[in-house]
């Protein structure tokens, strides 16, 4: 069973302040991996996921600051500072290495902790998620939002959002899934994201010396990073395989779990 915990950090680590209240689940035992959620959500959106690997792995989840139960820390306005709680959140558990898997948002932050902290991947899931930083039209879009979240709050935002991150033919319950969780959000969290997600750098170059197992999955009606995205960056990857989910969006982990859970055991070999 899934639970909640707060981190534990050690006394004198530079890092104590950073995780000291970071939310994050961490269930089972074995090789680690680190699930990065979508915004605007929290690891909640991870818990199929998390059922279905942690008899074998360890799965661990965190909120990121500002998001879900993360909200005693300060917002992020950047991708490298939510990479670098990752890391601190590691150091907190003695983990070296882990896979890093992100979606959406979290694939970003996954590109951010790669560029970072290269060193302590053992491998990489980029699932619904691009390498290329935001157009200047997707930039002003950014600053659109961040306007509409200011002056009238989060719902209007989801409302908006939710005919991209889902397929038409999502399930009611997951729609009210992202509904509820993305509303649950503060604004104070989605204004710094939205920013964060804007000042993105192009993650292209450092795909190729990303020499690890590696997943693209991408849902096959995903509108907001669609598979040739998706494709490019398994070109430049150089040990990447591409899964393309049927009758999926850009949310596929949650419009598709069991395939998507399919996808992440092809990839990686059974977990000693
Ligand atoms: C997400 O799902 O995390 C966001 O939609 C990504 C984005 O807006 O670029």
């Amino acid at each position: 069973m899934l639970f909640r915990v707060y981190s534990l950090s050690r006394a004198g680590r530079s890092t104590k302040e950073r995780v000291a209240r970071l939310v994050y689940t961490d269930e089972g035992r074995g090789e680690a991996v680190v699930f990065l959620h979508a915004f605007p959500l929290d690891g909640r959106m991870w818990a199929a996921q998390a059922r279905e690997l942690s008899p074998s792995r360890r799965v661990i989840v965190p909120d990121f600051a500002g998001f879900g139960g993360s909200t005693n820390v300060a917002p992020r306005t950047s991708l490298d500072e939510h990479a670098d709680d990752v890391a601190a959140l590691l150091d907190a558990l003695e983990i070296e290495r882990a896979t890093i898997a992100g979606l959406s948002m979290g694939g970003y932050v996954a590109l951010a902790f790669a560029r970072r902290h290269a060193k302590r991947i053992a491998g990489l899931v980029l699932a619904d998620t691009k390498a290329t930083p935001d157009t200047p039209e997707g930039r002003a879009a950014r600053d659109q939002n961040i306007a509409l979240v200011r002056n009238e709050g989060v719902a209007p935002l989801v409302e908006r959002l939710l005919s991209k991150l889902l397929s038409p033919s999502s399930p009611a319950e997951v729609v009210a899934f992202v509904r509820g969780t993305g509303i649950s959000q503060t604004p104070e969290a989605v204004v710094a994201a939205l920013a964060a997600m804007r000042d993105r750098p192009d993650s292209t170059p450092l795909l190729a010396s990303l020499d690890v197992p590696a997943a693209v999955i991408v849902g096959e009606d995903d509108a907001i990073t669609p598979p040739a995205d998706a494709r490019a960056m398994t070109a430049a990857l150089p040990r990447a395989e591409l899964v393309v989910l049927p009758r999926a969006g850009h949310l596929a982990n949650l419009e598709a779990p069991q395939a998507f859970n399919a996808a992440l055991g092809r990839v990686f070999a059974p977990a000693r």
